[in-house]
């Protein structure tokens, strides 16, 4: 005798199973991180990242009219500075005048409606390849969450939406709600990567920015002492309430596919919108493995994609944003 319950009478054609389809993508759930460099009619492919780019502001600001039409409106900017304009401190990040506030301007001024997030974080600054100050060996917290705070500042005074902390220094998401309260910028928003993992994920966004931490004596050789260890699961929640109770408006988990019970667990715990970044490693293993023929490109993407939002992410900072939406 079959049992009543028949599970696949719900699988049985397309329209019903399109009917109790939990979860569905919409250019709305994405963020488009764009990387900027210095200069006039620039637009190179990074080696690690096939079809992504690095563009000079001039091209940007076609980009971003590209993307507000697709019905993608936010980006998250990066920029890739000189090596002469990069130090152990991060100093060039508070120039008034540098790119990041430049790209802010520009992007505000071609798209005024586009939701500009920026990446707070010294790494691009850093001579040392780090997202602090280092000081005999170690990262040193403190002052380097003083730096980020004058950074966030500056991108919030040049017009940012939102700024994005990157760095994972302890307290630096009070530091920056704070400075933004004393000036004014109440309506700045904060988004935080509270639970970001050390991961080999982010290898070619380093080729990108050319960012990683160099090999020296006295200088750490990874980020470990202030990203999370990819073993630990209870921190994810610690760091996230600690970045919540502090003024963050939305927290994010990064990278993505390795760490959906990550997503799931803080989607069970906190109310505020949680974010995935699926990195540029993520990226990278589809479009090699796709170009040797081995996987289906556009089938892997939108699966990948479907499960970080069924983890639970409202948001996701895809560097496959463009892709998708031209298959929604
Ligand atoms: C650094 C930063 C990194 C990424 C975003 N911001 C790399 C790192 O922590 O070294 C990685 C994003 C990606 O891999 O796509 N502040």
């Amino acid at each position: 005798m079959y049992p009543y319950q028949r599970p696949r009478r719900l699988r049985k054609s397309q329209a019903i199973r399109d009917l109790v389809k939990e979860t569905r993508l919409h250019p709305d759930d994405f963020i488009v991180p764009l990387f900027i460099v210095e200069g006039k009619n620039i637009k190179e492919e990074i080696p690690s990242m096939p079809n992504y780019y690095r563009m000079s502001l001039d091209l940007i600001k076609q980009e971003v009219k590209d993307l507000w039409n697709m019905g993608l409106k936010s980006v998250l900017l990066f920029v890739k500075v000189d090596d002469t304009l990069k130090d152990n401190t991060g100093l060039a990040a508070i120039d008034d005048n540098g790119l990041m506030q430049q790209a802010i301007k520009t992007i505000k001024n071609a798209v005024p409606e586009l939701y500009v997030m920026t990446d707070v974080a010294l790494d691009p600054f850093s001579s040392l390849g780090h997202d602090g100050i280092v000081k005999h060996g170690k990262i040193i917290n403190d002052k380097s969450v003083q730096m980020l705070a004058k950074m966030a500042l500056g991108h919030a005074q040049a017009g940012a939406d939102m700024l994005a902390p990157s760095d994972m220094m302890d307290g630096r998401i009070g530091a920056i709600r704070e400075i933004l309260e004393k000036n004014g910028f109440d309506d700045t928003g904060i988004m935080s990567y509270s639970a970001k993992y050390a991961s080999a994920f982010y290898g070619p966004f380093r080729d990108a920015l050319d960012s990683a931490p160099v090999d020296e004596a006295d200088v750490p050789k990874d980020k470990s002492t202030y990203q999370m260890n990819p073993a630990n699961r209870k921190v994810a929640i610690t760091e996230t309430l600690l970045d919540i109770e502090e003024g963050a408006d939305i927290v994010m988990v990064k990278p993505g596919l390795c760490y959906l019970d990550i997503v799931r667990d803080l989607a069970n715990t906190v109310e505020q919108p949680i974010a995935v970044y699926q990195v540029s490693g993520e990226y990278a293993m589809i479009k090699a493995a796709s170009q040797q023929g081995w996987l289906d490109h556009d089938a892997v993407m939108l699966e990948q994609l479907t499960a970080i939002k069924r983890a639970g992410a409202s948001l996701i900072a895809s560097y496959f944003a463009k892709d998708v939406v031209k298959l929604l």
